[in-house]
């Protein structure tokens, strides 16, 4: 069966060319009845880095359970998988490993892929969550003989936390101060071998004492496009929908090297398709079909670029020459908060060569004219 659709800016594909049965749809009604169906995910980016309660469940369900499951990353995972044997045979915790890389890249997947290869306990905090001093060595105290303590966002630790890290991860103790004023004295008290796992989407904010501490440094890179084809299809496999390969393909080039993206993509096309399939009395199916029309309602182009990405690009060429220009007056004249257009759209506007770093500020590139058919003054 081939699906037809039509929109308005497009009527012309509402017919079948090949006599098989199609079904002609108004792209608008379709957008209304996603819009309808999931009304809060609607009003976020779906590029966006950070992660609704609902999703956050939902990436959960999706998390690789084993090395094994864990696609991409070769290098670190071979370093990682050695390490990993040979602390299990020594019956040791793992050495303190530290994960850095841009957000979505697995991070956390890999603290509660060790905690399963380890088959240890894992406590999960941040370090806005570790404010007072008291906050840390609770978390400390409260660990048993070879748990996992997860500390995500660690480059956000404050110096008073930091230090009382220090000699917990050095020497497995704690200082703790005993007595008031002239008669106070410190006290070593000692702490069950436990390991540390921090994680930093900015591992330059990280001060040099704490990182010299970590026995494992590891950092995590983009995935191409045929890894992030795997990751779809083994979440199309949890999701329970049928995706063929080069439909996964499709998406995994469309999804910025990023697992989570690839994800988000896939749970919006299943949107799309059961939606259609619906329609149709038969059962969903993600085909080239489908994505094209997703990728179309939710403008996401080859590049993986989204409204807001195109936005940045278009005020650099229409209020600033194509740059250079400071990220402040861009933002500024968008709209949109300095530090989303740095921390969230910018990167991967830099990493694909869309857009330079001067000295003088930020400039377009002939690619990114050729991109957007534009014509390069
Ligand atoms: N190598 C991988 N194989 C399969 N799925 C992956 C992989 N890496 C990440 N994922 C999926 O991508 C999603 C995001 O991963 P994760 O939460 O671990 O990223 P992160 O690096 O911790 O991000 P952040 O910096 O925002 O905390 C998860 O739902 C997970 O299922
Ligand atoms: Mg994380």
């Amino acid at each position: 069966m081939v699906l037809h659709f039509s929109s308005p800016d497009n009527p012309k594909r509402s017919t079948s060319q090949d006599g098989s049965t199609s079904v002609e749809l108004v792209a608008t009604d379709l957008i209304a009845q996603l819009n309808a169906k999931n009304a809060e995910r609607k009003s976020r980016s779906m590029m966006s880095q950070s992660t609704t309660p609902a999703e956050a469940d939902q990436e959960n369900s999706l998390r690789p359970q084993s090395l094994a499951d864990y696609i991409g990353q070769g290098d670190l995972k071979t370093h990682l998988a050695i390490s990993l044997e040979a602390s299990l045979a020594r019956h040791e915790p793992l050495d303190h490993a530290l994960f850095y890389g841009p957000p979505g890249l697995g991070k956390t997947s890999l603290a509660m892929v060790i905690a399963e290869e380890m088959k240890a306990k894992i406590h999960f905090t941040s370090a806005p969550a570790l404010e007072r001093p008291r906050d840390v060595v609770g978390l400390l105290m409260n660990l048993d003989e070879g748990d996992i303590l997860f500390i995500d966002e660690i480059h956000r630790l404050n110096s008073v936390t930091e230090e009382i890290l220090y000699p917990a991860m050095e020497d497995a103790s704690i200082d703790r101060t005993v007595g008031k004023g002239a008669s106070a004295r410190t006290l070593r008290v000692p702490l069950p071998k436990f390991t540390l796992i921090g994680a930093t989407t900015k591992a330059g904010a990280l001060s040099s004492p704490l990182r010299d501490r970590f026995g494992l440094i590891f950092r995590l890179n983009y995935y191409s496009p045929e890894e992030l084809q795997a990751i779809i299809l083994r979440s199309a496999q949890i999701l329970n929908v049928q995706v063929d390969d080069a439909s996964a393909l499709v998406l995994g080039k469309r999804s910025r090297g990023t697992p989570r993206i690839a994800n988000r993509l896939l749970r919006r096309v299943r949107d799309v398709a059961e939606v259609l399939c619906k329609r149709e009395g038969i059962e969903a199916m993600v085909n080239d079909v489908m994505v094209a029309e997703a990728l179309r309602i939710y403008q996401v182009d080859e590049l993986g670029l989204e409204p807001s990405d195109r936005l940045m690009l278009s005020t650099m060429r229409d209020f600033f020459q194509g740059g250079p220009v400071g990220l402040e007056a861009v933002a500024s004249t968008m709209g949109e908060d300095v530090r989303t257009l740095e921390d969230v759209t910018e990167p991967f506007l830099l990493q694909s060569g869309l857009i330079q770093r001067t000295p003088r500020g930020r400039q377009l590139t002939p690619k990114a004219y050729e991109h957007l058919g534009w014509f390069q003054p």
